[in-house]
């Protein structure tokens, strides 16, 4: 009985903390689309970039911080937003037309 009791005590608290995340799981770094875009930067960006967004990589400036529309000006078309002054002069980062999908994913996890 007290097992069963407990249990639900459980499973309450952990639904709650659920829904609570997925409210604004866009906002938070740690919702689901920060999640998401994790993996998807640990999988396309590492060769280049730090583990750490936040620290310069092999190849690749920090770009902890970047927003959405500089991630899909720079993944998708090689690009930068208007009057965005880029880190650094180069234009050797390919694009990642695959990934068009998950720019907001992305720019949840560097956020
Ligand atoms: C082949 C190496 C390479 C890979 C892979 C790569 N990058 Fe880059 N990235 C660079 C380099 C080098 C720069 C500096 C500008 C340039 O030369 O293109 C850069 C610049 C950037 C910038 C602009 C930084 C600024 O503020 O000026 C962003 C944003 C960025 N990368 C995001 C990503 C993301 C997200 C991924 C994974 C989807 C990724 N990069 C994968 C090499 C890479």
């Amino acid at each position: 009985m007290c097992i069963r009791w407990s249990l639900f005590f459980f499973l309450s608290l952990t639904l709650m903390a659920c829904t609570g995340d997925s409210e604004n799981a866009t906002e938070t770094a740690q919702g689901p689309n920060a999640d998401r875009g994790r993996r998807l930067y640990l999988v396309n960006c590492l060769t280049c970039h730090n583990r750490d967004p936040a620290k310069t990589g092999a190849t690749g400036p920090a770009i902890k911080g970047s927003s959405n529309a500089l991630l899909e000006e720079k993944i998708l078309h090689r690009r930068y937003p208007p009057g965005y002054v880029p880190k650094r002069n180069s234009a050797v980062m390919p694009a990642f037309n695959h990934l068009k999908k998950a720019i907001p994913d992305l720019a949840a996890y560097l956020r």
